[in-house]
């Protein structure tokens, strides 16, 4: 039965880049979404102007309409380790904390429970389709592609491949075989496993080495490889870049030492260990997501656009684990896509639109001719379609244009006081647009999970059960 759904609707129309797409945010306060039986949209507009007899009535008034949340970093083994104290920045939060939290999915009750909480913090977050960083742990992914699926979400996950590192990252680590069967058989068993087809399917799976630290170049030569024998199928990848720079004992510098190289890229390039017998197939492309991209070089930021690559920008977490802010102007100019990721547990919040509010502020804070003020049409782009845009699959949500599968969510703000009380008082421009932005600019800001009372991903409402 096709449905219809009114309310205020405000997305991001067409298929912008992040500098058009306060241009492009579209505004509908009397709005329609009309959506057929395969949970397509065959119209969105005024409601004055939909088609008579639409089907089933959802009336959200005076709630909003918007694109479901896109997050395309977020680490499902660390569904439990928000807010932990690891007495120092990246590289000590791992290993004191992350490491042996993440241990903890070989059980695999724990793992399947953590599953069940994960996607049912997204539901309530809103947040449709994810990058999902995965468990070492098999049997861990297979309890979260089959919760996604049971509750309907969209993923692209794979398990995090670890070859080296210290003592507590040990229950993590596999042989060098190992990591390579174990992520072909992932692909084997998930990879569009739903639906049989790739362009239809909603869980996908990627290759994902945790970052260049935790793999020997022998895994990255392998990995290479294997995303040369699978790219064709839509696979994707996914793994960490440029986050933490403290100098000396950093991330960054550790990379560098380590590889011997002069772009931390180059290792996930194929070109590491320059002068060596040791090299290989590159690791990016279209369907590669690489998170926070704080600390780039401007080769770095050109060889992605060159490729395809995205980054996940996370400023929640650059704030919590003190990496620094991802720099907005620069990094836009170099055409890369920017997609927004919660990055929980080194970030704190499982919600989208907070993710979109830190990178408001800590961009309008940038030094000099750096700082920036986000329109809100920029903000709503990048947790929405730039999302979906990372995922390579614009063509079928991220927006609400007609033709796209309705991934949306309804936000009801009585069901957060001071979002409400914010709406319904606020000090509107007499320039309708203006006033407009400002409304949105406040829903994005004040948005807390209560407000999201219902989630649909093509078509189909999604309910923690
Ligand atoms: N780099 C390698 N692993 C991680 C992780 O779990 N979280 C973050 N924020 N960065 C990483
Ligand atoms: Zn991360």
């Amino acid at each position: 039965m096709s449905q219809v759904h009114y309310g205020h609707i405000y997305h991001v129309t067409g298929a912008p880049k992040v500098t058009d797409a306060a241009d492009a945010l579209v505004s509908i306060p009397d709005g329609a979404l009309v959506i057929d039986d395969e949970g397509r949209i065959t119209f969105c507009g005024n409601r004055s102007e939909a088609p008579e007899d639409s089907g089933t009535v959802f009336d959200h008034r005076p709630g909003f309409i918007l694109p479901g949340f896109v997050d395309t970093h977020i680490h499902f083994p660390q569904t439990y380790a928000g807010d932990a104290y690891g007495g120092g920045q990246l590289l000590e939060w791992l290993n004191l904390c992350i490491f042996p939290s993440e241990s903890r999915f070989a059980d695999k009750d724990f793992a399947q429970q953590a599953a069940v909480e994960f996607c049912t913090r997204r539901i309530a977050a809103g947040t449709t389709a994810a990058m999902v960083f995965g468990s070492a742990f098999p049997h861990a992914q297979d309890s979260l592609f089959a919760e996604t699926l049971r509750v309907g979400l969209r993923v692209v996950s794979g398990r995090g491949i670890q070859t080296q590192g210290g003592e507590t990252a040990t229950p993590l680590m596999t042989s060098e075989e190992d990591a390579i069967r174990l992520t072909r058989e992932e692909i084997e068993k998930w990879h569009a496993a739903d639906t049989g087809d790739v362009a239809t399917a909603l869980l996908h799976v990627a290759i994902v080495p945790r970052f260049s630290l935790s793999v020997t170049t022998e895994t990255l030569k392998n990995l290479g490889e294997l995303y040369d024998e699978v790219r064709d199928r839509g696979v994707y990848v996914h793994s960490h870049l440029n986050e933490n720079n403290r100098p000396g004992t950093g991330e960054v510098d550790s990379t560098k030492d380590l590889y011997q190289v002069n772009s931390y890229l180059d290792t996930y390039d194929g070109k590491f260990l320059p002068g060596s017998t040791v090299g290989g197939k590159s690791l990016l492309g279209r369907r590669t997501i690489l998170a926070h991209c704080v600390h780039c070089q401007d080769v770095e930021l050109e060889r992605m656009a060159e490729t395809g690559t995205s980054i996940s920008h996370c400023p929640v977490s650059q704030q919590f684990l003190g990496s620094g802010t991802m720099p907005w102007k620069r990094t836009v100019a170099s055409g890369v896509n920017i997609s927004a990721g919660t990055d929980f547990g080194g970030g704190d919040e499982w919600l989208i639109s907070k993710v979109l509010s830190d990178a408001f502020k800590v961009h309008i804070s940038e030094a000099g001719d750096a700082g920036v003020s986000m329109h809100p049409g920029e903000m709503l782009f990048l947790g929405t379609l730039a999302g979906a845009r990372a995922l390579d699959m614009e063509d079928r949500f991220g927006n609400l244009d007609v033709g796209k599968e309705a991934d949306f969510i309804i936000v009801d703000p009585s069901q957060t006081p001071t979002l409400d009380a914010a709406l319904t008082n606020l000090t509107r421009s007499d320039d309708p647009k203006l006033a407009s932005d400002q409304e949105l600019f406040a829903l994005l800001m004040g948005i807390r999970e209560p407000a999201i009372t219902e989630v649909y991903v093509r078509g189909h409402r999604v309910e923690a059960t």
